[in-house]
């Protein structure tokens, strides 16, 4: 078991397989994806090998993110391998749900447990406004289709904004009520290219809760390796309500999670230092020098990260670690 100085347990890797997005979004990336070509991302053998490495340490929760992890073509390959891999019991994506429509029953046959998908608004022009793309209802439709393929579970990430769809707390609420969906709100969090849109459009996640709370919303119990999300459940609602507020004091306490970028590199919190290159362990036939510098590394973990004082690290967009 992978255990930091702080006594928190990691349970959970979130590996992202690629940098690329082909959506624009906002907070993210406003220009869109800028093309690197010096960029290799991980092959599947590299994304095998660290996913066994950590698993070998009690790793049995797996996330695909991205950029947009579903471009890649060997996705379903991604998926396969990580259920091939002993001791890996959970497998889930966070995926923009742009092709989900088309592949959601492929991807669940092959082993998919769960999915987030990012959808920050209900209303098709403010969709087109916040992504830079014209496809909210085929992202619906893939939310309808992740409902009827029997997978474990389906939540909808949106980060609420004043400026765009900061109004629209009721209509989510609305859209919850019949179906068993997990609503997660997350804060806005700066990074170091949205400072200026940070600052304009920040909502309090405290805000949210309390307003929750107000319309009889209740706190679900979760044990401390459930990770840092508070939820909310409310008798008349088949969806739930998951709050991320990374600004808020305790947040941090309750981390369960590692990451690794797209190249191989291991960053200890979404707003470290420059993240720990694993990619020379990756390719060798034992996994084991890889397993030990699981086992040094998380030794170096801080207690929280330092966004409260504006301090982002090198983290300049989301799309670089899958959030
Ligand atoms: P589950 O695995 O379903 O519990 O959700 P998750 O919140 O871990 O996964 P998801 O990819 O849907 O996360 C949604 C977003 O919440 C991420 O993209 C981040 O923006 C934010 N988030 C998730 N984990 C952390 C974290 O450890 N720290 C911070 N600051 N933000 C996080
Ligand atoms: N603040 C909060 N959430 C963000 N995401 C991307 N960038 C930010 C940010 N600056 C979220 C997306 C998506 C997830 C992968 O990360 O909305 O749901
Ligand atoms: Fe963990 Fe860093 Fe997220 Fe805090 S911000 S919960 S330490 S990854």
């Amino acid at each position: 078991m992978l255990i930091d100085p702080a006594g928190r347990k990691f349970s959970y890797l979130r590996l992202s397989i690629t940098d690329v997005c082909n959506f624009k979004c906002v907070y993210c990336l406003p220009d869109g994806y800028q093309c690197d070509h010096d960029r290799e991302f991980l092959s599947l053998n590299e994304i095998s090998n660290t996913i066994s490495a950590f698993a070998h340490h009690g790793i049995t929760k797996l996330r695909i993110t991205g950029g947009e992890p579903t471009l890649r073509k060997d996705f379903i390959d991604v998926i396969r391998v990580a259920k091939d891999t002993p001791g890996i019991t959970k497998i889930a994506a966070t995926t923009n749900g742009f092709s989900m429509h088309k592949h959601i029953n492929d991807w669940v046959d092959a082993g998919l447990n769960a999915i987030n998908v990012s959808i920050d608004t209900l209303d098709p022009r403010m969709f087109n406004t916040i992504t830079g793309h014209d496809k909210f209802n085929t992202v619906m439709k893939g939310i309808d289709a992740a409902l009827e393929s029997g997978i474990e579970s389906v939540k909808i990430n949106s980060v609420l904004m004043k400026q765009y769809n900061g109004q629209e707390l009721d209509t989510f609420l609305a859209y919850l009520k019949h179906r068993p969906v997990t609503m997660r709100f997350i804060e806005l969090m700066q990074t170091n290219d949205n400072k200026a849109f940070f600052d304009k459009n920040h909502v309090s996640g405290q805000s949210i809760k309390a307003r929750l709370r107000a319309a009889g919303w209740q706190p679900v119990i979760r044990s401390i390796t459930d990770g840092p999300a508070q939820e909310f459940y409310h008798p008349d609602y088949q969806g739930r309500i998951g709050l991320i507020m990374p600004y808020s004091n305790d947040f941090c306490n309750t981390c369960n999670r590692l990451r690794v970028s797209s190249l191989g590199k291991l960053h200890l919190c979404l707003f470290s230092e420059q993240g720990i290159s694993l990619r020379e362990y990756m390719n060798e036939n034992s996994n084991q020098a890889l397993i030990d510098q699981l086992s040094r590394y998380i030794k170096t973990k801080k207690p929280t990260h330092l966004l409260h004082q504006g301090e982002t690290g090198v983290t300049t967009n989301l799309s670089m670690l899958g959030g």
